[in-house]
């Protein structure tokens, strides 16, 4: 089986455990969105293009597997082990593991390769395909009231937004980017 394939089925399995910190809804309405907007953004400009798949469906394992606090630290680490078990050559594991220590951009993480700064932007720009989800988040992880959920989803887009490293990023998700600030004006 094709290494990406192998890894998106061990992400989609951890996804559909029971114990898995943020169910099985995160599969679709983050990584595979995410997946998608990476492969195209290793397309346009010309990156590795099975190092940024990879990255991209294990960027998250960590907070899947023990919750988002570390999660890039964590998910480095799950992601060589399992890469290992399904013989990834050790210098690929090491480009992958430094996507997913470098993709938050919260935590002023310093991408530096092409391969980590499209995981980055793909990340962050599938917050666009999901805002569902972030109002998920502000109602039943985080607890607040509407009023605040609108203002706290507001700037996260924003700040996704003002984030992205490439032209190409901007291109793809601008007519979502700019309806999404006329909704929640
Ligand atoms: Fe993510």
């Amino acid at each position: 089986m094709d290494i990406v394939e192998a890894v998106k089925n061990f992400v989609e399995a951890e996804c559909r455990k029971p114990e898995s910190k943020y169910g099985y809804e995160p599969f679709i309405f983050h990584y595979a969105p995410m997946a998608k907007y990476a492969e195209k953004l290793a397309d346009e400009l010309k990156a590795d293009k099975e190092v940024v798949l990879i990255a991209s469906w294990l960027h998250d394992i960590g907070s899947i597997v023990y919750g988002r606090s570390d999660h890039h630290i964590t998910g480095a680490k799950i992601a060589e082990e399992k890469l290992t078990e399904l013989n990834y050559p050790a210098e690929k594991i090491e480009l992958v593991k430094n996507c997913i220590l470098n993709h938050r951009g919260s935590q002023q993480n310093n991408p530096q390769t092409l391969e980590e700064k499209i995981v980055a932007d793909a990340d962050a720009i599938s917050n666009f395909d999901n805002i569902p989800g972030i109002f998920k988040a502000a109602f039943v992880y985080e607890n607040l009231t509407q009023g605040e959920a609108k203002e706290a989803t507001k700037t996260k887009l924003e700040n996704k937004w003002n984030q992205l490293y490439f032209e190409n990023s901007k291109k793809i998700i601008k007519p979502k980017y700019e309806a999404a600030m006329v909704i929640l004006k």
